[in-house]
């Protein structure tokens, strides 16, 4: 008689594997299954946050002038634009941009003064200079990125660095000439 015939995928390596992988997979899953309510408790207001809207006063920012605020725990910058600033935006080539957009387009019809965008990088994440007295306002004169050279220029559109497009501009509008709702 002739011996049973060797079984090779019984003592396949590779068969182990797949369970141990299994098994550690369940316990990713277990793991992260407590880890998500914990993080959860630990921010409670995440949902609250993501529709929280903020009221600024602009009623003090000279022309020329750009200031830091917050909006949902991100800095917000608020600038209001002199003529010459306005002017240095528009004499720009628009078809030429990275991100081509225009002054008008990033501003409130009659307000084109008042430009108003996260300050947050969109190359990755760091808070451009330029928000502030006397900060690095760049080469283009409107915000610069210390952290990879990022310049954006008075309209907050990207002009030379690695950022791949213009500082967001979130939803606001004008309650009043002094009082604007973000968000
Ligand atoms: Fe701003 Fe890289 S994060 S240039």
């Amino acid at each position: 008689e002739n011996p049973a015939p060797y079984h090779e995928e019984a003592h396949d390596p590779r068969r182990r594997d797949f369970i141990n992988i299994a098994a550690v997979s369940f316990a990713g899953v277990g793991a992260l299954a407590i880890v998500l309510p914990l993080v959860n408790q630990m921010n409670p207001s995440a949902d609250v946050l993501a529709l929280s809207t903020t009221e600024l006063d602009i009623s003090k920012i000279e022309p020329g002038q750009a200031v830091k605020a917050s909006f949902r725990k991100q800095p917000l910058f608020v600038r209001n634009l002199t003529p010459a600033e306005i002017a240095a935006a528009d004499a720009v080539d628009v078809g030429s941009l990275r991100d081509p957009q225009t002054l008008e387009e990033r501003t409130k019809a009659g307000k084109k003064n008042w430009l108003i965008t996260l300050g947050v990088c969109t190359h990755l994440g760091c808070v451009p200079l330029g928000a502030g007295e006397g900060e690095n306002k760049g080469p283009f004169g409107g915000y610069f990125c210390p952290c990879h050279g990022s310049a954006y220029d008075t309209a907050g559109r990207i002009r030379q660095g690695p950022a791949p497009t213009n500082l967001h501009v979130p939803d606001y509008t004008f309650n009043s000439d002094t009082v604007v709702t973000v968000g």
